[in-house]
């Protein structure tokens, strides 16, 4: 009941920078090259809930607070949000849907090969979020291919990191967030793995974890 209304507040808090940045649009405070405000606006959200996404299994399970779960599958669709948005902002504002050029700015330069592979591999994920897809595909199957995620948010550091000319403050803090995130789960997996070793660590093999992923989101407790 203390819940019944945090969900939607969530969801509206996540809108905040497509609501900022429309604002800044209609008010023309966008400045001399409102492309490139867009465009980093929303590849640094996509970075951003990208990592809120990877940060709801650590703090739910080192909090005890499992009500996080039903966070998990909105921050991860909204990260797929503004990196289509992103996405957009490049075919359609900057390269003006011209193919031929898109094509040779993929192949060329090396961090855009890297940003369009990140974006790619979200695709599959935000496909199978929904709990059809979950008893569809089956706890062990969807556990493997959602761990795409990790690929993703790593070539959206890369991404990043190749792109910044001189600074590279911001994508070394970006990759410092990340490198803790992937690390608590190796360390996880370590110590499953030493506790069973006939499990080779997969916790998507255990009965907890079968449980957890066929049960749909929103319902976990
Ligand atoms: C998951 C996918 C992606 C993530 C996480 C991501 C993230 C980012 C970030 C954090 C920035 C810099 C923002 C800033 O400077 O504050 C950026 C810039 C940029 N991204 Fe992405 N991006 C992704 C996919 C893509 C794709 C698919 C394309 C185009 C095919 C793309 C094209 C660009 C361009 C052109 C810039 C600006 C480069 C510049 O200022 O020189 N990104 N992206």
């Amino acid at each position: 009941m203390r819940f019944r209304y945090f969900k939607p507040v969530v969801f509206l808090a996540c809108l905040i920078p497509l609501a900022r940045l429309g604002w800044k649009a209609y008010s023309g405070l966008l400045g001399a090259n409102p492309i490139e405000v867009i465009t980093h606006s929303t590849g640094d959200w996509t970075l951003r809930f990208l990592l809120i996404t990877l940060s709801v299994t650590p703090l739910r399970k080192l909090t005890g607070q499992l009500w996080l779960i039903r966070y998990r599958r909105m921050f991860g669709l909204f990260a797929f949000f503004y990196a289509t948005l992103h996405f957009l902002t490049y075919i359609w504002l900057d390269k003006f849907f011209d193919l031929h050029e898109m094509l040779i700015d993929i192949a060329k330069r090396k961090f855009i090969t890297v940003g369009f592979t990140a974006f790619l591999l979200l695709i599959p994920l935000a496909i199978t979020s929904t709990s059809g897809w979950i008893r569809r595909l089956g706890g062990k199957r969807w556990n493997l291919l959602h761990r795409l995620i990790y690929v993703s948010a790593i070539a959206g550091v890369i991404h990043y990191w190749w792109l910044v000319k001189a600074d590279i403050r911001k994508p070394e803090q970006y990759a410092a967030i990340l490198a803790v995130l992937l690390s608590y789960r190796v360390i996880v997996w370590l110590r499953q793995k030493k506790e069973d070793p006939r499990s080779g660590g997969a916790a998507a093999n255990s009965p907890a974890f079968q449980r957890r992923v066929s049960t749909p989101h929103d319902q976990v407790p």
